[in-house]
C-alpha cells in the first residue's frame, strides 16, 4: 500500500486549517504542509499567539498548539509543497458565481482550475490529488483532463474527499466524525489510492466510519447532506410562522415530532434563517446541476428551501418593523450577535447582515455586539450587498465592544446568534436602560422568556403565541 509521507493542503481556510491541523497531529509521522497565497492568512496561522489564529474554533489552538512546528506548517510557497508531496489537498473555496452563465447558481470553479493547473505545471512525481472543496458532481473529471493533458506525463488519482464538519464543533467533529467519506476510480489504482487516504485516517477513525464509494456518488453525497440539514431547518421554520398564527409553539412542535426515531430531534430549531457560506452555496449548486440535466422538478424542490430561508429572515425584520409602531426611523435596534452561528467568528450569508440590510432600508440605527466578530468584518458584509454606500452603512452601523453600551436606549433588542453569553446578561439592568416599551426579538429562542416578561419586557419568540 502507498505510505503517505508529506501532505499538501491548498487553501488554508475554515476547512484546510482545522481538517490539517488533525490529520497531522494523529499522524505525526506524515508531515502536513497547508499553503494559501492569502499571505496574512499564513502570518496569522503562524503566529506564536494562538488567541490570533485566523479562524476561531473551541479547541483548534491545542491541536495546532501540538503540530504546528513538529509536523504541521503553514507557508505561502504553493508550488514547492506541492513538488513534495504524495498527497495533495484541494480545499479552495467555490463560491456561488457572480457572473456569466450560472451567475447566482452554478459553482465558481476558477479557483479548482487554478489549483489543477497549477500542480499540472510542477508535478514532477506521481500525486494522489484528494478534492476536500465541495464540488459539483462530475468535477473529478475535469481536474483529470486538465491533470493529464497539462502536466509533465506523471499519473494523477483523484479522490473526492468531502468534509462534513460544522463550524463552532469542527475540531469536535474532525476528531469524532459519524463517517469520512473517500470517493475513487473503480480500478487497482483507484483502490490504492482510496487506502492511501484511508490509512491516514485511520489513524484515528475506526475503519467502519470510513466509507469507500465511487466518484460521483461521493461528490454527490456532500451537496446532498447539506440540501437536507438546510431543508430540515426551513421545514421547522416554515411550520414556525403556522404557530405564530394558530397559536401552537413551535419549540413544542419540534420535541414532540424529534421523539419519533424516523425523524429525530436533531436540525429541528426554528429560527431566523440558516447562514454560513455552505448550505445556500451548495443547494444553488444542487438546483443547477439539476437543471443543466433537465430535471426541472427536482431543482424548484430543492430551490424552495432557500426561498423559505429568505422569506424566514425577511419576515423576522418586518416583525421588528410593525412590532415598533411601524416606523424605525432612527430608532436604535440593538443586535446581538452577527456571526451566522454560536462558537465561530464566520460570518458568511449570516442572517444578522439581511435583518440589518432590511432594517436599514427604514433608516433604523443598528448597533451590534458580537463577541467575536470585529467591526471592520460586519461593515464588509454590508458592503458586499451593494445595496447603499460605504458612507451610507457607516452612518448606520455601530459596533460596540461591550454589550451593556449597545443595549443601552435600544427602542428594541434583536437575538440573531445563539452566543451562550447572551443567556447570562443582567437583563434587569439592561431592562431599565431600554425604552419603554422594552422589545426583544428573540430570533434564536435562547432567552428565558417567562423571565424576560416577568421583568417587564415584551417579547417575540419565532414560532410561538408573541405580542400583536
Ligand atoms: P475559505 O474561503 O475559508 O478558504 C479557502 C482558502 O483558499 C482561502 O484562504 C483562499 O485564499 C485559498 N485559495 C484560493 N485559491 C487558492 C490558490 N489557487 N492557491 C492557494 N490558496 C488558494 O473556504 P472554506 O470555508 O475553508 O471552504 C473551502 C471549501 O470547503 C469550500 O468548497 C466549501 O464549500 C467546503 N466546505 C466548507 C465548510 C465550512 O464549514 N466552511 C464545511 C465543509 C466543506
Amino acid at each position: 500500500m502507498t505510505q503517505i509521507k508529506k501532505i499538501c493542503c491548498i487553501g488554508a481556510g475554515y476547512v484546510g486549517g482545522p481538517t490539517m491541523a488533525v490529520i497531522a497531529q494523529k499522524n505525526p509521522q506524515i508531515q502536513v504542509t497547508v499553503v494559501d497565497i492569502n499571505e496574512e492568512r499564513i502570518a496569522a496561522w503562524n503566529n506564536a499567539d494562538l488567541s490570533k489564529l485566523p479562524i476561531y474554533e473551541p479547541g483548534l489552538d491545542t491541536v495546532v498548539a501540538e503540530a504546528r512546528g513538529r509536523n504541521l506548517f503553514f507557508d505561502t510557497n504553493v508550488d514547492k509543497a506541492i513538488d513534495e508531496a504524495d498527497m495533495i489537498f484541494i480545499s479552495v473555496n467555490t463560491p456561488t458565481k457572480t457572473y456569466g452563465k450560472g451567475k447566482g447558481m452554478a459553482a465558481d470553479l476558477k479557483y479548482i482550475e487554478l489549483c489543477a493547473r497549477q500542480i499540472a505545471r510542477v508535478a514532477k512525481t506521481d500525486k494522489i490529488v484528494v478534492e476536500k472543496s465541495t464540488l459539483p458532481v462530475r468535477t473529478a473529471q475535469a481536474i483529470k483532463r486538465i491533470l493529464d493533458q497539462t502536466g509533465n506525463g506523471v499519473s494523477y488519482q483523484i479522490l473526492s474527499n468531502p468534509e462534513f464538519l460544522a463550524e463552532g464543533t469542527a475540531i469536535q467533529d474532525l476528531m469524532n466524525p459519524d463517517r469520512v467519506l473517500i470517493g475513487g476510480e473503480e480500478s487497482d489504482t483507484g483502490r490504492e489510492a482510496i487506502e492511501a487516504l484511508a490509512s491516514v485516517y485511520g489513524a484515528w477513525v475506526p475503519q467502519e466510519r470510513i466509507l469507500r464509494t465511487n466518484v460521483w456518488s461521493s461528490e454527490l453525497s456532500k451537496l446532498t447532506a447539506n440540501a437536507f440539514l438546510a431543508q430540515r431547518v426551513s421545514s421547522i421554520n416554515a411550520i414556525s410562522e403556522l404557530c405564530e398564527a394558530s397559536g401552537a409553539d413551535v419549540n413544542e412542535v419540534a420535541k414532540a415530532i424529534g421523539m419519533d426515531s424516523r425523524i429525530g430531534s436533531k436540525f429541528l430549531k426554528a429560527s431566523v434563517g440558516f447562514g454560513g457560506s455552505c448550505f445556500q452555496k451548495d443547494i444553488f449548486n444542487l438546483v443547477y446541476i439539476a437543471k443543466t440535466y433537465g430535471l426541472d422538478e427536482v431543482a424548484d424542490y430543492w430551490e424552495q428551501v432557500i426561498i423559505m430561508n429568505d422569506f424566514q429572515k425577511r419576515r423576522f425584520a418586518e416583525r421588528i418593523v410593525t412590532t415598533l409602531f411601524n416606523t424605525v426611523n432612527d430608532k436604535k435596534i440593538a443586535f446581538l450577535g452577527w456571526a451566522f452561528k454560536k462558537d465561530t467568528n464566520d460570518t458568511r450569508e449570516s442572517a444578522a447582515i439581511y435583518v440589518a440590510n432590511d432594517l436599514m432600508e427604514e433608516e433604523a440605527q443598528i448597533h451590534v455586539f458580537d463577541p467575536k466578530v470585529t467591526e471592520q468584518q460586519m461593515l464588509t458584509d454590508l458592503d458586499y450587498l451593494n445595496t447603499r454606500s460605504s458612507e451610507a452603512n457607516r452612518k448606520h452601523l455601530t459596533v460596540h465592544q461591550d454589550p451593556y453600551t449597545a443595549l443601552e436606549n435600544a427602542h428594541g433588542i434583536a437575538v440573531l446568534t445563539e452566543w451562550d453569553e447572551f443567556k447570562t446578561y443582567d437583563w434587569q439592568r439592561i431592562y431599565n436602560k431600554m425604552q419603554k416599551p422594552a422589545f426583544v426579538f428573540d430570533g434564536r429562542n435562547i432567552l428565558d422568556r417567562k423571565q424576560l416578561e416577568q421583568i417587564g419586557f415584551e417579547v417575540y419568540s419565532i414560532g410561538a403565541a408573541n405580542i400583536k
